[in-house]
């Protein structure tokens, strides 16, 4: 496989709206991330991915961009993100945009163009299509629930939209659109940043059949993801894209790929691939509803340990996928993947191991750092987002009451992730002296970046020795550049594997059970490279005298075993 720049970096999201606010309006800004800069890099971050801070309504919290090529101004100037730009620079980050080009904002230029002449040129930058029979041209369920095909006033026409109705797609199979989109990518290129994470790109081939499907829903709807599998050839598009912009600024990309055909990662992230690297969502999509939240299940430990395992296999040889615990459109990880007896910060320190010293691009999300979780809200009115509110009348429309309706959302809620980064003790959390967008997790008390800070056992501070050791002059090769092997896969809840490099193997092993459990090692134990119990001593000697170790419920301990 080709080496490139980006294989040993370490990236974390910012989503800016609740990163850090410098101006006491209760929204974080781009002054606010220049603030942190410091605190990013002490942390070990070398890429820096900020959700959208395009210009936007925010209807779908900046996906809904109305200007390519501004600054939202609740976010601050391009002065502001030039200055960021810089100062990561000299710190020696990189920066790395959201692109949002599936759809744009119903606000855009080319959107109002589009309404004010339905049979004009900008018509044809989106989908507008005839209806069928006095009904939408499809039965397509969006996204964010409702019709994917929304009526374009004054006319017999309905325009396409995978997500919100203010948000409607662009169309891709217009040459003009994709020259358009394309000198916009490489003006934020010029300038810059390193490269982009990009968002809901399956979407961007359409079946133009767009045929209905059997509905699969009380609404009479069919998901609309039946229609983005059902199209062929996002492959030309996707090479065009890279070819005209990402290839020429040797550029880092990271795609947001959710229903991809079998047999596509190579095209997707091979030596050729469409991008530098895509999500593993793998672990998320075991917690996929059939009908919504609702009804989403829980992680089963099995069931994740074997999913993490398949597309590491899988993208081996082929190329790197991109790991991560969380988003900003998924519930907190500690929540989410910790069973209660370990959602402490040992529990989150063993997640955190075994996640990060995978193969592949590690991400980090804000907060994930100091092991932030879930926030209990008390009323739907608390929510900000556009999906926690239609799935709180998804569940109620399924009979479910409102406090089992209000659940679903505290287990599954993109706000859940959204709720502002706890910085310290402070009132608010310390992210702004004014009123904060979205309600702060009450527990900033107890969790917070100042605290752990200044505790050297803190989560915060394991995450800086994990993310050191990951990228170590004695280790990195291997944990870059080394293979993948399982180990230990039918012990039960044991989650571990061996990194294989050319000259070491290194054990990772952690025990997700609530009893301890040994483990025999299949080699000698030369050191014992990290634990999360500060036990590295005792393990050696344990396995040096027994050729075995004991990981204690919750214990997670990295071990180098020999050097060949
Ligand atoms: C992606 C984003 C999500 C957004 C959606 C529509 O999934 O991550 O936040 O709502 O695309 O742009
Ligand atoms: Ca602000």
């Amino acid at each position: 496989m080709k080496k490139s720049w980006w294989n040993g970096k370490v990236a974390y999201q910012i989503y800016p709206k609740s990163f850090c606010d410098s101006n006491g309006d209760g929204i974080g800004d781009l002054r606010g991330v220049l603030s942190k800069l410091d605190y990013l890099k002490d942390l070990g971050v070398d890429i820096i991915w900020l959700s959208p801070v395009y210009q936007s309504p925010f209807v779908d919290q900046g996906y809904d961009i109305s200007d390519y090529y501004r600054i939202a101004e609740e976010f601050g100037t391009m002065e502001d993100f030039d200055l960021l730009l810089a100062e990561a620079g000299r710190r020696g980050m990189s920066i790395v945009m959201d692109l949002v080009v599936n759809h744009c904002s119903d606000q855009h230029e080319w959107f109002q163009k589009a309404l004010a002449d339905p049979e004009g040129e900008y018509a044809g930058y989106f989908y507008f299509r005839r209806g069928r029979d006095g009904q939408p041209p499809s039965n397509y369920r969006s996204y964010f629930g409702g019709s994917t095909w929304s009526p374009v006033p004054g006319t017999d026409l309905y325009y396409l939209h995978m997500f919100a109705p203010e948000q409607p797609d662009l169309n891709w199979e217009n040459p003009v659109v994709r020259r358009k989109i394309y000198d916009m990518v490489n003006w934020w290129l010029d300038k810059g940043v390193a490269g982009f994470r990009i968002d809901a790109i399956i979407n961007i081939k359409k079946n133009l059949d767009f045929p209905s499907f059997e509905p699969d829903g009380p609404d009479g709807l069919a998901a609309c993801t039946n229609m983005v599998e059902s199209a062929h050839g996002i492959g030309e598009f996707l090479q065009e894209l890279k070819r005209e912009t990402f290839a020429k600024h040797d550029a880092f990309t990271v795609g947001e790929v959710f229903n991809m055909k079998e047999d596509e990662l190579a095209a997707f992230i091979g030596d050729e691939g469409h991008f530098s690297t895509m999500f593993d969502f793998s672990a998320q999509a075991l917690t996929f509803g059939g009908h919504g939240w609702y009804d989403a299940p829980t992680i089963q430990f099995d069931a994740w340990r074997e999913a993490l395992f398949n597309a590491q296999r899988e993208a081996q040889g082929v190329g790197f996928l991109a790991n991560i615990i969380e988003n900003h459109d998924e519930p907190r990880g500690a929540s989410r993947f910790l069973p209660p007896y370990a959602q402490n910060e040992t529990g989150k320190k063993l997640l955190a191991t075994t996640s990060l010293l995978l193969r592949g691009i590690s991400f980090l999300y804000q907060g994930q750092e100091i092991g932030m979780t879930n926030c209990r809200m008390t009323d739907i009115s608390q929510y900000e987002d556009i999906n926690t509110i239609d799935q709180y009348q998804v569940a109620l429309r399924a009979g479910c009451t409102e406090a089992e309706a209000l659940e679903a959302c505290y287990l599954n809620s993109r706000d859940n992730a959204r709720t502002p980064m706890q910085w310290s003790g402070a009132a608010n959390g310390g992210f702004t002296t004014g009123t904060p967008w979205l309600v702060v997790n009450p527990n900033y008390r107890e969790i917070n970046a100042a605290e752990q800070a200044g505790r050297p056992d803190s989560l915060l501070n394991y995450y800086k020795r994990l993310i050191a050791l990951r990228k170590s002059d004695a280790y990195a090769d291997t944990f870059i550049y080394g293979g993948f092997v399982p180990a230990y896969e039918t012990e039960p809840d044991i989650l571990a594997y061996l990194r294989k490099g050319q000259e070491q193997t290194i054990l990772v092993a952690g025990n997700y059970g609530e009893t301890a459990r040994t483990l025999t090692l299949d080699g000698p134990a030369e050191q014992v490279l990290l634990t999360n119990t500060g036990r590295e001593a005792e393990l050696l000697a344990q396995a040096r005298d027994e050729g075995r170790i004991t990981l204690e419920s919750c214990e997670s301990a990295v071990i180098l075993l020999w050097i060949q």
